[in-house]
């Protein structure tokens, strides 16, 4: 069976005014406008399955935005194809529309002066929602996301957490397959984002709905998305398993250790010299190691250290997803500089 969502060598471009030097410069900017097109998403494809929730991160500017829009049907590509359950986003959009639902986290898709229920009707009268469908929808939004107690509020008076959760179920009232999703965190505190994070969790469970998913905050991606897609000057870098990631990457591990008396890096590696362990250089009583665990087990490098120096506290950590996607970024960064 075909994929739910197909992409390939989904391309687009930016046209760019090339800005000449000074006032004059300006005013034949005006009259006669040099351009350069800058390729924000390069190439992209990927399939995604019903009921997948896919991570789509990268770096700021990666094209993560550009591809949501293109998929949504909202920008048109340069070159390359979508197909979604069979249409084409900024072909078929009316049609097309009916089966997705769409969150920017940047910016309210709601009607700012209306309150949210006249919202909520107005989208229920858009999407033709059959009355049972609605009550349904909003018993579950009012249930997993609370928004009964702000229902007769303007938007404009929301806070950011009690906007985005609106924004979320306004998304959502048409019961649609696939959630669009981009940024659905942002500036929301630690609170807001563990009632975002579990109400997607129970929607993809409830309904069965298919996720894409961009944000910065990998907490998102730990425990929403198996699966995730790395994004980089609009190239994909990584299509894969969450811990196919780690492992590739190998399971770093960095240990942490408080001396009682102030050495060097260069002590430390005399003490570990027959491990794979790479100490970082700092002098003093706090020191920090990295290995992986593939390599050497951490009771093994605590066994040496403590054997030879004098540990007040010591503390073993796994290098968390963040650092490893950072390093990727890099590493990207590197490959084509
Ligand atoms: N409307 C536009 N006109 C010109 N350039 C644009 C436009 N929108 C985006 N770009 C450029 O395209 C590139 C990709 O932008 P995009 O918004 O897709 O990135 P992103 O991955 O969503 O970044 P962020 O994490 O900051 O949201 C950037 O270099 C951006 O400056
Ligand atoms: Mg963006």
């Amino acid at each position: 069976m075909a994929p739910l969502i197909h992409v390939r060598d989904l391309t687009r471009d930016y046209r760019l005014i090339k800005k000449r030097e000074g006032v004059a410069g300006g005013f034949v900017d005006l009259l006669r406008p040099r351009y350069r097109d800058l390729r924000a998403v390069d190439s992209v494809c990927f399939d995604i399955e019903a009921g997948e929730m896919v991570g789509y991160i990268g770096a700021n500017g990666a094209g993560k935005s550009t591809t949501i829009k293109m998929l949504t049907g909202i920008l048109t590509p340069t070159s390359g194809k979508v197909s979604v359950g069979g249409l084409v986003p900024w072909r078929d959009r009316l049609q097309y529309t009916r089966h997705i639902g769409v969150v920017f986290g940047q910016r309210t898709q709601l009607w700012w002066d209306l309150a949210v229920i006249e919202s909520f009707r107005l989208l229920r009268k858009i999407y033709e929602v059959p009355e049972n469908i609605y009550a349904e929808q909003m018993k579950v939004f009012d249930d997993l996301l609370g928004v009964g107690e702000f229902l007769h509020q303007p938007v404009r008076k929301l806070s950011l957490g009690q906007r985005m959760r609106c924004d979320l179920a306004a998304a959502l009232l048409h019961r649609p397959r696939i959630l669009f999703l981009d940024e659905p965190t942002i500036g929301l505190d630690v609170v807001a984002k563990e009632s975002v994070r579990g109400f997607l969790r129970e929607i993809r469970d409830l309904q069965g709905v298919t996720v894409i998913l961009t944000t910065h905050d990998l907490g998102d991606i730990e425990q929403l998305c198996r699966r995730v897609i790395i994004i980089d000057k609009g190239e994909v870098h990584f299509d894969g398993e969450l811990e196919d990631l780690r492992t590739r990457l190998g399971r770093r591990v960095r240990l942490t250790v408080d001396l009682r008396e102030a050495v060097t890096a260069d002590d430390l590696r005399k003490v570990t010299a027959d491990l794979p362990v790479t100490w970082r250089d700092r002098e003093g009583k706090n020191h920090v190691a990295e290995f992986r665990r593939a390599e050497v087990s951490g009771a093994e490098v605590i066994r040496q250290v403590v054997n030879d120096c004098q540990v007040s506290d010591l503390h073993l950590a796994e290098v968390d997803i963040e650092e490893i996607v950072r390093d990727i970024y890099r590493a990207a960064g590197k490959e084509k500089a």
